[in-house]
């Protein structure tokens, strides 16, 4: 065995980089595929969780980042610029940094977790919160991009999906073909099309057998994939996903149409309860936006639209830790003791 090298290295022949392209890394992807013991036993399916949260800024975007900004790079790029319910701009700031980019960020106001801002703000990022929501800033951004020098690192820059399409790859190559049924959360909707774009490429030249069926979950208040019409003010405890109008809507519905899959809502509750149950469970500390995917599996089981053994992988797709305001709220306030050992086993209830 030798040291991971980072995606476009473990992946290199599968990525639209040359010999030249300066790769900028934070030695992204490799993440873990986790046996989720009780999920399986409440599903009677085989379920895995890919755990992006454990990339190098603590999610998925990571994937996508280090092939943006090292093609950013190439193409002799000195700022780039995105839109960002937080876990982009977190990424982006991080790898601007490891290029010697400037970054720009916008972000909707009072709607991302404190981490996600700490991470833009520590990594230098100059960051505007728009009086908006992702969707106006999107589209500030893509105004912005056309009209001065500054690249856009949003999922519409082709190169995100192709570096995100990895995770694909990596879950191939660990359980030895694609699983039946591939969950995953779904705001942007760029992930799913990448996944969908690494199994098929899979497929197509026989690393796998076939490709799974893709199941996303959007949050209720934030569902235009499921109503099919745009959400003008999308709302959900899941800011991460908190979007009205997919960039990549179209994409997703053809991996839901071509995997013979679905894309679902669920509700601001059973996105709780699933990042309780990954949290108290599983051992796994992840994002709510994360939890949609396991929220979506216990939803198809019940309802029968994923059958009992089949072999499923969930993507948690960020790390609980940016959002410490959420997991406080819900936990219970810790008790305060003097320094005194019997107090602590009194509050312990060891004696
Ligand atoms: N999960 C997390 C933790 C996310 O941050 C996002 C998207 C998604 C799921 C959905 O992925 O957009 O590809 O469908 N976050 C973007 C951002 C929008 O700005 O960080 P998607």
């Amino acid at each position: 065995t030798r040291a991971w090298r980072g995606l476009i290295e473990e992946y290199r022949d599968r990525l639209p980089v040359t010999a030249t392209t300066p790769v900028v890394t934070l030695l992204e992807g490799g993440t873990p595929l986790l046996p989720a013991r009780v999920v399986s036993a409440l599903t009677g399916c085989e379920v895995h969780l890919k755990v992006e949260g454990a990339n190098p800024t603590g999610s998925f975007k990571d994937r996508g980042m280090t092939m943006a900004i090292s093609k950013a790079v190439e193409e002799g790029a000195k700022a780039v610029i995105c839109a960002s319910t937080g876990n982009t701009s977190a990424s982006a700031a991080a790898y601007a940094v490891r290029a010697g980019l400037t970054c720009a960020v916008l972000v909707p106001r009072g709607k991302i977790a404190m981490g996600k801002l700490a991470q833009a703000l520590v990594h230098g990022a100059k960051l505007l919160q728009v009086e908006g929501s992702f969707d106006d800033c999107l589209e500030m951004t893509r105004k912005l991009s056309e009209n001065y020098p500054i690249a856009l690192v949003n999922s519409v820059n082709p190169y995100r999906l192709q570096g995100q399409k990895t995770a694909a790859f990596e879950i191939v190559d660990a359980l030895g073909d694609a699983p039946d049924v591939h969950c995953i959360p779904v705001g942007n909707a760029g992930n799913i099309s990448a996944y969908w774009m690494g199994y098929s490429e899979y497929a197509a030249d026989g690393t796998a057998t076939r490709a799974p069926r893709m199941f996303g979950f959007q949050a209720s208040g934030a569902a235009p994939i499921v109503t099919g019409a745009p959400v003008t003010r999308p709302h959900t405890i899941a800011t991460a996903i908190r979007i009205g109008n997919p960039a990549s809507w179209h994409l997703a519905e053809a991996a839901r149409d071509e995997s013979g899959g679905a894309i679902q809502a669920v509700t601001d509750r059973q996105i709780a309860a699933a990042y309780k149950l990954l949290a108290q469970e599983e051992g796994v500390f992840v994002e709510l936006a994360s939890a949609a995917s396991v929220a979506g599996l216990l939803q198809a089981c019940e309802q029968g639209a994923i059958a009992r053994g089949q072999r499923v992988v969930c993507t948690v797709t960020g790390n609980g830790l940016k959002d410490p305001d959420w997991a406080i709220s819900g936990a219970p306030s810790p008790v305060t003791i003097p320094i005194d050992a019997h107090a602590a086993a009194l509050a312990l209830e060891l004696a």
